[in-house]
Formats: structure tokens, C-alpha cells, sequence
């Protein structure tokens, strides 16, 4: 089963809650979070109040992408204000196996996230102890880029060695994914798709989210 994962990043503020309710009544299981600090990238976005005030507006799962230095410090507080899943990237931490246990000690799912230019084989030691790898297919830090083509080839090898291996890991594709490419990100490999353009722009969102989910429906 495929999953959708909207990023709130590209909503409108103005109508958050009426937003978030549109993409959960469309089918959209998850909420994708993304936290920046204005150092680990360039643009600083949202934190915990945010992610506090609209817990109680969803059931879906919140999907936090912190990208962050440090993220070992702020664990205990994105569970406390509602995160199902804390995402951070294996290029802002030393030690990412005490990581990924101090999540799961915190009681919520573990996923590793690498950079276009981080070689894809560096999460391998971790598949066994986290629950999702998100591949960025864009530099992290705003929304609306274009996918980068060679996220690809990237998505294909981590399937075929997650298969391989038999590791009990999702594959999560983040960035530039929209209508155009939907299907070629799921033919690649992918289990849920982060979209936030695609989502929240042009059309209304029940609209777009509809594409997504027939497009998924299409390979299941
Ligand atoms: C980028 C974020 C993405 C972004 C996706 O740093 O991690 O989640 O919001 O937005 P789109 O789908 O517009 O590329
Ligand atoms: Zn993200």
C-alpha cells in the first residue's frame, strides 16, 4: 500500500486546520512535518507550538523531517507535541545509532534521511533499526524544486538491497514529486511520497490528492 505523505509546508496559513482536514478526508494517511533550523539549511520554517496546536485537527500520522543540527536534543518535545515519526539526517549527527534509539526509547518510529549528494549506501548499517529511509530528490530547504533525475537510480538500488535483504523498512521520496513523476517515483521503488506543491497549489487539494491516490491505486 502506497502512502501519501502532504508536506505542510506548502499550505496556506491562513486555513491550516480546514487544509490539514481536506487532505485527511482525501485519503491522505500522513502528515509530512519539516522543521528547519536555519543552519543545517538555509530557511527556518515551524517548531513545536505549531505541531502542538494541530494535533487535535487529524488523526493522521505525523511525519516529522527535522532538518536540524543536533536533533538529539528536541526528541522528548516533538513526542510530547504530537509526532508519530521523527525523520532526521544522518549528515547533522555523529552518533546515529544512539539516535535512533533514544526515538524509539521516546516511544515513536525512526526514519534516517540523507542529502542528493550523500551516497545512498551510507544508511545500509541502519535498516535493520529504523522503520523509514527518506531520500531527499531535492537539496533540503524549500519547497517547490524540481526533482532531481538521479534520485532515481538512487531509489532503485535501495530497493533492490531493502528486498534483498528482507529489511522491514519503508522507502520515503521527498521533494519535486508531483503529477508529472508520481509514477515513475513508485515504479523506482518508492512507499510513500512526500508532496507539497503538488498538493497545496493549482487546484483545490481534494483535486490533487485524487490524482495521487489513482496513480497508486494503478500499481497496487
Ligand atoms: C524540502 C522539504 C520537503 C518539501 C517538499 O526541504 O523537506 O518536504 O516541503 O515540497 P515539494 O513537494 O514542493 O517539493
Ligand atoms: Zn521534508
Amino acid at each position: 500500500m502506497y502512502i501519501l505523505a502532504p508536506s505542510l509546508l506548502a499550505a496556506d496559513f491562513n486555513i491550516l486546520g480546514q487544509q490539514i482536514r481536506e487532505t485527511e478526508e482525501s485519503g491522505a494517511q500522513y502528515l509530512h512535518i519539516d522543521v528547519m533550523d536555519g543552519i543545517f539549511v538555509p530557511s527556518i520554517s515551524f517548531g513545536m507550538p505549531l505541531i502542538a496546536s494541530i494535533r487535535d485537527t487529524s488523526r493522521q500520522f505525523f511525519d516529522v523531517h527535522l532538518m536540524i543540527v543536533n536533533p538529539e536534543r528536541y526528541i522528548k518535545e516533538f513526542v510530547e507535541c504530537g509526532a508519530d515519526g521523527i525523520t532526521f539526517h544522518l549528515e547533522a549527527v555523529g552518533d546515529a545509532e544512539k539516535i535512533i534509539e533514544e526515538i524509539h526509547a521516546a516511544g515513536v518510529k525512526v526514519g534516517i534521511s540523507i542529502k542528493p549528494g550523500t551516497p545512498i549506501e551510507k544508511v545500509y548499517p541502519y535498516l535493520n533499526n529504523v522503520e523509514t529511509v527518506l531520500v531527499m530528490s531535492v537539496e533540503p530547504g524549500f519547497g517547490g524544486q524540481p526533482f532531481i533525475p538521479e534520485s532515481y537510480g538512487r531509489i532503485r538500488k535501495l530497493r533492490d538491497y531493502i528486498d534483498e535483504h528482507h529489511y522491514p523498512v519503508k522507502i520515503e521520496v521527498d521533494g519535486g514529486v508531483g503529477k508529472k513523476n508520481v509514477r515513475e517515483v513508485i515504479e523506482a521503488g518508492a512507499d510513500i511520497c512526500v508532496a507539497g506543491s503538488a498538493v497545496f497549489k493549482k487546484r483545490s487539494v481534494s483535486e490533487n490528492i485524487a490524482y495521487f491516490m489513482d496513480a497508486f491505486k494503478e500499481k497496487e
